[in-house]
């Protein structure tokens, strides 16, 4: 009997290099730039720097953060956090899990939902253990953000150009408008 494919996990952790990956650091400036507080934030890929969490947690921004990654590194970076600085955990929450793999049930909705990654890390071996493609977690994340919420991409990540396809089809068939560009961010808007 075949074997069970294994989690597509990132093997590696990501340190902060705002010159080659500024992603993080522009999704930051972005909700410090709308002015957005008090809000419920979900992030795709948090580093082992935890920018964007940390960031919001201490800001005064009264901003919550979900974060998700698929690297051992990261969540062990996350873990020692948490135990170091409960005050940033109370407000920054990150999960170790495959993005392509959550569960609708189990997500709030949110006001800013960040996929700079889409179309990284999808491999032949998510589909052999029934995880969703990329346009079912760009519908899913979609569902799963407030109306007049905002779905943001990153246009210098590496698969820029299978997501911006990707993107262009989702802009047609589901309710969203491009809403515009920041820095390196491109930045959607959910109708409603
Ligand atoms: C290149 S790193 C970028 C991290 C951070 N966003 C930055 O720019 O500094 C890619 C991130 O995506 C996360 N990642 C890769 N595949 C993933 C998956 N299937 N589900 C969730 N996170 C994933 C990694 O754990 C890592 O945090």
């Amino acid at each position: 009997m075949a074997e069970a494919s294994p989690m597509n996990y990132y093997t590696d952790g990501w340190p902060l290099i705002v010159d080659m990956c500024p992603c993080d650091v522009h999704f930051t400036d972005w909700l410090e730039d709308q002015k957005i507080r008090d809000s419920a934030i979900f992030h795709f890929g948090t580093g082992t720097h935890h920018h964007v969490g940390i960031t919001c947690a201490e800001n005064g921004s009264n901003n919550s953060v979900f974060g998700i990654t698929a690297s051992v590194q990261e969540i062990e970076a996350y873990t020692k956090l948490a135990i170091d600085k409960p005050k940033v955990s109370r407000k920054y929450k990150a999960i170790f899990g495959d993005i392509y793999l959550l569960d609708e049930k189990l997500l709030p909705e949110f006001e800013a939902v960040s996929l700079f990654h889409l179309c990284e890390f999808w491999g032949p071996e998510s589909a052999a253990y029934g995880a969703m493609t990329d346009r079912q977690m760009l519908d899913l994340m979609t569902r799963k953000t407030k109306p007049g919420g905002r779905i943001l991409f990153y246009m210098k990540s590496m698969a820029f150009e299978r997501a911006e396809k990707i993107i262009a089809e989702w802009s047609k068939e589901m309710p969203v408008e491009k809403e515009g560009e920041f820095k390196t961010l491109l930045v959607y808007r959910k109708k409603g």
